[in-house]
């Protein structure tokens, strides 16, 4: 297959190349550096890249922003940036994709754990979260038969929380994390949210 990776200088993203290129022909997108580029928070820019990719499979966004902050720091703007990045950012992705996506294609997108499990700081990212698990689960049945799509909802990885100077023996390896991301590129499921904790032993 030829996947499109979103995402694909991140901690997961980079851990995703790795994974998927065993198998497929991986199209690397980065943010400003590579071959490929997109800022998903611009309509332009995702049409811009889909122009110019050629034909493919599968897309997968490991990319988007959402703001992390005590509730009463967190300001209208720290909301709209997860709204207009992480949230819109991925549906455009989906709404703008379909129509160059080879039929029996699939999307995965990423949510994250905080939208079922919120902590102190997370209001803002667990609602961007929850709407991408409310979008995966009700495109699916518009966009099928044709075409799947799932999202991914990791833990915490490991490796950013050593980046955040956190206690990082509860995190799953990013290696793992892409896992569930492989298990949803190739599988036949569609409108589900995979938790890498119980797809993938830790
Ligand atoms: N890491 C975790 O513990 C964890 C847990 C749960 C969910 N998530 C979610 O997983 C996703 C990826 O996380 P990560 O930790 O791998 O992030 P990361 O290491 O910060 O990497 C983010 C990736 O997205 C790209 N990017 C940034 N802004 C973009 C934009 N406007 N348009 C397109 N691409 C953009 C970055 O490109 P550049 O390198 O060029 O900036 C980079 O490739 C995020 O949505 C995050 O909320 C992460």
């Amino acid at each position: 297959m030829r996947v499109i990776v979103i995402g694909a200088t991140g901690t997961i993203g980079q851990a995703l190349v790795k994974t998927l290129s065993v198998h497929h022909d991986v199209v690397k997108v980065g943010h400003k550096d590579g071959g490929f580029h997109v800022d998903i928070a611009s309509v332009d820019s995702i049409k811009t890249l889909y122009d110019s990719v050629g034909s493919f499979d599968a897309v997968v966004c490991a990319a988007g922003l959402a703001k992390f902050g005590r509730f009463e720091e967190l300001k209208e703007a720290d909301y709209l940036l997860g709204l207009t990045n992480k949230l819109m950012g991925q549906v455009n992705l989906v709404r703008i994709g379909r129509q160059y996506l080879k039929d029996k294609g699939c999307f995965t997108l990423t949510s994250g754990i905080l939208s079922q499990e919120p902590m102190k700081g997370s209001a803002s990212i667990s609602m961007v979260n929850a709407g991408l698990d409310g979008f995966v689960r009700a495109a699916a049945l518009e966009l099928a038969p044709h075409l799947r799509i799932n999202a991914v909802s990791p833990p915490w990885v490991k490796e950013t929380m050593e980046a955040m100077g956190m206690e990082s023996s509860s995190g799953m390896p990013a290696e793992k994390v892409a896992l569930a991301y492989l298990n949803a590129v190739e599988g036949t499921r569609t409108g589900q949210i995979l938790d890498p904790r119980s797809l993938i032993k830790n």
